[in-house]
């Protein structure tokens, strides 16, 4: 069975028509790193050349491979740090952990168990923070195309009110500018220049980052942008004189159509407007948010103002990496705020939307001829309670709504990537 979204299904109780793609008896047709063809198995299988391999997965679901687009791989062991909101979690648990990162066998170590615990969970592409240290991206870079993966990621930028082994005021942007040139375009990969948040980064810094944005368009961004009321005041106090938050971004040549901020939850209709203007898109970070006390996302804000979001796990101040927990966590905000979140919006979210939103859309986030072969098995009955309960639900949307809810990386059978199986859940 497969299902994948053509385009966004819209609000309603029923995809929008022609959005869903979906297939009971599907054949997936690959041709090395990339889908050949896409359809019903009694009508392609008879033009398989002959001795193809033919992969028997009746009972799976298949969809395209989850995709993250705010995570940071070295607080991987930061996860489950008791009883702090953002500015003491940071100083308590967050910045001593990435201080580790300056050992470069530490950060191989921690990249290959970050992508171990990617994979098992379904995600196969990710938008992710280093530490500051560039070795900390000289392992995951390196890591990232040992396997394959489509990865966006950079080193964190930050050159003030850190602890001194992380600040970077001397090296930072040339250092940046040394991995663009090293991992940028190299196989799969993309460069995010990644200035922390404001209140990390000097005026200084944050220019000379947007002067790497308008030297070369094809780079990304990503950093923070108002996710808890403390950093909020504080980004007021330090960078006195601005309009808000966001124009400090602004200002600094930091918001375009390949820019993501994380968190956006303390935001007004004014911003967001300045944001769709602009084609950023905010990083919704719901377990992240829930976790840290920070707020909740308000989705049909964005959606009235025309701001783009996507959905992201936000590790370690998420609670976990699995795609299925992020739309949990999106499905239980949005109920506390009176936007229930319906599993057509979730999984579209999940795969092509936020390929679209980090414009990868014509790679990856559908299972459809020409893209990238990168997808996930889902075992629906990996564990009885989720057998009882797939077995009462009588349409694919209680199905998918059922995974959304209950599933975890249990049921992520196998996760394949540039046309590979990289995950077997019963044999590793
Ligand atoms: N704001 C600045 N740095 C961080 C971080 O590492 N995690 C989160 N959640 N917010 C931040
Ligand atoms: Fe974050």
């Amino acid at each position: 069975e497969l299902v994948s979204f053509a385009r966004n299904p819209g609000e309603g109780d029923k995809p929008s028509p022609g959005s869903l793609e979906h297939y009971g008896d599907g054949l997936l047709w690959l041709q090395g790193q990339h889908i050949h063809a896409v359809g019903h198995f009694s009508e392609l299988a008879p033009s398989l050349p002959e001795g193809s391999e033919v992969l028997d997965y009746r009972g799976k679901l298949i969809m395209p491979g989850f995709i993250d687009t705010h995570v940071h791989y070295v607080q991987l062991d930061v996860m489950a740090s008791y009883g702090r909101q953002l500015l003491d979690w940071l100083n308590d648990y967050t910045f001593p952990e990435e201080c580790r990162f300056a050992n470069h066998a530490h950060a191989e170590a921690l990249s290959n168990a970050f992508l171990d615990e990617m994979l098992r969970a379904g995600t196969t592409t990710a938008q992710v923070f280093g530490s500051s240290h560039p070795g900390s991206m000289d392992a995951f870079f390196s890591a990232c195309n040992k396997r394959q993966l489509r990865m966006l990621a950079g080193k964190v930028l930050m050159d003030r009110n850190a602890p001194e082994g992380l600040l970077d005021a001397a090296s930072g942007i040339a250092d940046t500018e040394r991995l663009i040139e090293d991992w940028h375009n190299s196989q799969r990969l993309g460069y995010s220049v990644t200035p922390r948040f404001a209140p990390t980064s000097t005026k200084t810094q944050m220019d000379a980052a947007g002067a790497l944005l308008r030297n070369d368009p094809t780079l990304w961004l990503q950093t923070h942008l108002a996710e808890n009321s403390c950093e909020l005041d504080w980004v007021a106090e330090l960078f006195p004189g601005n309009q808000d938050y966001l124009s400090v971004y602004e200002k600094a040549g930091l918001v375009g159509p390949r820019s993501t901020f994380a968190h956006g939850i303390h935001l007004d209709n004014g911003m967001r407007t300045r944001l769709a203007e602009r084609g950023a898109n905010i990083a919704f970070c719901p377990s992240s948010n829930l976790f840290l006390g920070s707020g909740l996302f308000d989705r049909y804000a964005a959606q009235e103002t025309g701001m783009a979001f996507s959905y992201a796990s936000d590790i370690g101040a998420g609670t976990d990496l699995s795609g299925f927990d992020t739309l949990k966590s999106a499905y239980q905000v949005g109920q506390l705020s009176g936007q229930p979140l319906t599993a057509w919006q979730g999984f579209y979210g999940l795969t092509h939307g936020n390929a679209k939103t980090l414009a990868l859309d014509s790679h990856i986030g559908q299972l459809a001829p020409s893209f990238e072969a990168d997808f996930v098995v889902i075992d629906s009955n990996a564990t009885p309670l989720l057998t009882r309960r797939i077995q009462r639900c009588s349409t694919l949307g209680e199905r998918l709504f059922a995974l959304m809810i209950l599933a975890d990386d249990r049921a992520i059978y196998e996760t394949w990537a540039a046309g590979k199986c990289q995950h077997q859940r019963d044999q590793s």
